[in-house]
C-alpha cells in the first residue's frame, strides 16, 4: 500500500501509487513548468515542434530493434509513424501525467475525443455503464445515443446519490463516470465515496475533472481509476485551442493508447506545443479564477436581480461541505438566474461589456452563455426544465481580468433589468 498526500493535505493510501514517468512528485506549478521537458540539440527553451508524418531509420536493423523494443513494453520517446505520437505530443503527455500524479496520460483532438475512445476501448457489446447526472450534454448524448447503438447499456443516476448507483449496478456492470464539478451547475461529487463505491463492486470509475483541474482535484489521489479532460479548457487555458486528455494507471492507458492508434484520434505537435505552453501558468490562472469566481459568486446572491446563484463555496450549495473537506477550490464558472424570464437575461448578457458571448470556458478571457439559447436550444422548455436548465440561467466562466472590473460591469449590467 501507498501512501499519498493529495493536494488538500488529506492522506490517503492507494493500492497503486501513480508516479509519472518523470519522477516529478513535486507542486503544481513546478510540474506545469518542468515536467516532461525534453532536452534538444537546439538547447532551446522551449520544447521543439517536431510534427513528421512519418519518422525515419537507418537501417532494417534499427528498424527491426525498435519494433522489439515496442513489443517488449519499452516507451521509446520515438514512433514508427506520426499517427502514434511524436515528440512534441510525448512532452505534453508527461506534463499532463505529472501534474494529474498517474503514471501514464494520452493527448487527444478534444475533449469528446478522449471520453468517446476511453469508453469505445473499455466497453464491448453487451456491457452497461452508470454515468451521473447534469453531465456535459455530448457526454450523455455519446453514452446514451451512441454507445446504445453498439449494445452498451448506460443508466443515469443523481450525482451522490449513492443508494441510486448501487441500486442500479447489473452484473454487466464495467464501470461509472462522473463529472466534478458539473456543467452547468457547478454540483461536486463525493469523489471518495465513489471511488469506494467502485472497489467495493469491481467496477472501473472515471472522473470528467475538466471543472476542477489538478489544482483543485486530483481524483486519482483519491482512488479513481481514471481521469478525462477537456483540455481546450483550464489545460489550454487561452481559448486558442482543441484537446482533449485521459490519465491513470499505464496498463490501462496503453490500451486506450493502442486503440488510438488504429482510429486515428491523435492531436498534433502544434496543438502540443501550444498545450504546454498554456499549461505553464495553470497554477497562477486557477488560483486567480478560484478567488474572483468566490468574489463574484458572493456579489451575485448578494445582488436584488439575482434569484439563485450555483459556486461550491457558498454555503447555499448542496455540496458544501464535501466541497471543503475534498476540493482545493472550485475554479472559475459561476451560474446564475436572474429575476425573470428568458427576456431578461439575454438583456443582461448584451449589457455586459467585458465577457464575451461564447461558450466554453476556463480561459484567460471570461465568457458569458445562456445555455437554452445555445447549448439546449433545440430543446422544448420542459424538456430543458427536466434538465434543470431554466431559460433565465446564464452561465459565466471567470478569467482573469480585475475581479473588480468584472463585478462593476456585472453590477451595471444587472441594474438595466
Ligand atoms: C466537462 C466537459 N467535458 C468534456 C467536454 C468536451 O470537450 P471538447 O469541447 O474539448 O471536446 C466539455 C466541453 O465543453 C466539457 O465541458
Amino acid at each position: 500500500m501507498g501512501t499519498i498526500t493529495p493536494i488538500n493535505d488529506i492522506a490517503l493510501t492507494t493500492e497503486q501509487p501513480f508516479t509519472s514517468k518523470s519522477g516529478l512528485n513535486q507542486g503544481i506549478s513546478t510540474c506545469s513548468v518542468h515536467a516532461g521537458r525534453t532536452t534538444n540539440p537546439y538547447h532551446s527553451i522551449s520544447d521543439p515542434l517536431v510534427s513528421p508524418a512519418t519518422f525515419t531509420f537507418d537501417n532494417t536493423q534499427d528498424c527491426r530493434q525498435f519494433m522489439e523494443k515496442k513489443l517488449w513494453g519499452d516507451t521509446a520517446n520515438r514512433t514508427e509513424y506520426g499517427r502514434y505520437g511524436n515528440p512534441t505530443i510525448f512532452a505534453a503527455e508527461e506534463r499532463l501525467a505529472a501534474l494529474e500524479r498517474a503514471q501514464e496520460a494520452l493527448l487527444f483532438s478534444s475533449g469528446m475525443q478522449a471520453i468517446s475512445t476511453t469508453l469505445f476501448h473499455l466497453l464491448k457489446n453487451g456491457d452497461h455503464l452508470i454515468i451521473t447526472d447534469n453531465m456535459y450534454r455530448k457526454t450523455r448524448q455519446f453514452c446514451t445515443g451512441i454507445l446504445e447503438r453498439y449494445g452498451i447499456a448506460c443508466t443515469i443516476v443523481p450525482i451522490n446519490d449513492f443508494t441510486a448507483l448501487e441500486q442500479a449496478i447489473q452484473p454487466n456492470t464495467r464501470l461509472i463516470y462522473s463529472e466534478s464539478p458539473t456543467n452547468p451547475h457547478i454540483r461536486l461529487l463525493d469523489i471518495e465515496k465513489f471511488a469506494a463505491l467502485a472497489k467495493n463492486h469491481q467496477l472501473l470509475s472515471i472522473v470528467d475533472s475538466t471543472f476542477a483541474t489538478p489544482f483543485n482535484l486530483r481524483p486519482l489521489d483519491w482512488g479513481i481509476d481514471l481521469v478525462v479532460h477537456s483540455a481546450t479548457k483550464y489545460l489550454g487555458g487561452h481559448n486558442d485551442l482543441l484537446a482533449g486528455a485521459v490519465a491513470g494507471r499505464k496498463e490501462i492507458v496503453a490500451g486506450i493508447r493502442d486503440f488510438q492508434g488504429v482510429v486515428g484520434a491523435i492531436s498534433d505537435a502544434y496543438i502540443a506545443s501550444l498545450l504546454i505552453r498554456g499549461l505553464k501558468t495553470l497554477g497562477i490562472r486557477l488560483e486567480r479564477q478560484n478567488q474572483s469566481a468566490q468574489q463574484i459568486a458572493e456579489f451575485l446572491s448578494a445582488h436584488p436581480k439575482v434569484e439563485n446563484v450555483w459556486y461550491p463555496s457558498l454555503t447555499t450549495h448542496p455540496e458544501y461541505a464535501i466541497g471543503k473537506s475534498q476540493y482545493k477550490g472550485f475554479g472559475g464558472v459561476v451560474s446564475f438566474t436572474v429575476r425573470g424570464d428568458c427576456e431578461t437575461a439575454e438583456r443582461v448578457i448584451d449589457a455586459l461589456q467585458i465577457p464575451l458571448l461564447a461558450v466554453s470556458l476556463g480561459g484567460t478571457e471570461s465568457l458569458v452563455s445562456q445555455p437554452a439559447i445555445i447549448s439546449y436550444f433545440e430543446l422544448s422548455k420542459s424538456e430543458r426544465l427536466a434538465l434543470g436548465i431554466q431559460d433565465n440561467l446564464i452561465r459565466y466562466s471567470v478569467g482573469i481580468e480585475d475581479v473588480e472590473d468584472l463585478i462593476a460591469d456585472l453590477d451595471q449590467a444587472l441594474n438595466q433589468i
